[in-house]
């Protein structure tokens, strides 16, 4: 399916652009050309890119709690203690 239909850019190649690194609909613009000339498929480019996003963040771990850490820390727990090890 195509994107935007000036530059002739698939759905496909946004993809694998923003698989690539590209975090924005103005990133989108640059390496593609989307939303450079008419902009009507901004709006949908823009929708990729939230939707990529959001792919991104359930597959992204969640960053280490800092104060669960300090619990951890502040009780000296070790394996030997029961203190599970992941
Ligand atoms: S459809 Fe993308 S700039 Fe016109």
């Amino acid at each position: 399916m195509y994107v935007c239909i000036c530059a002739a850019v698939t759905e496909k190649q946004v993809l694998q652009t923003l698989a690539c690194g590209a975090c924005s609909v103005k990133a989108l613009q640059q390496k593609l050309g989307v939303a450079s000339r008419c902009a009507k498929c901004a709006r949908c480019a823009h929708e990729l890119v939230q939707q990529h996003r959001q792919k991104q963040q359930r597959l992204t771990p969640p960053a280490a709690n800092d104060d669960v850490i300090a619990v951890e820390q502040s009780l000296a727990l070790t394996p030997a203690e029961g203190f599970a090890v992941s």
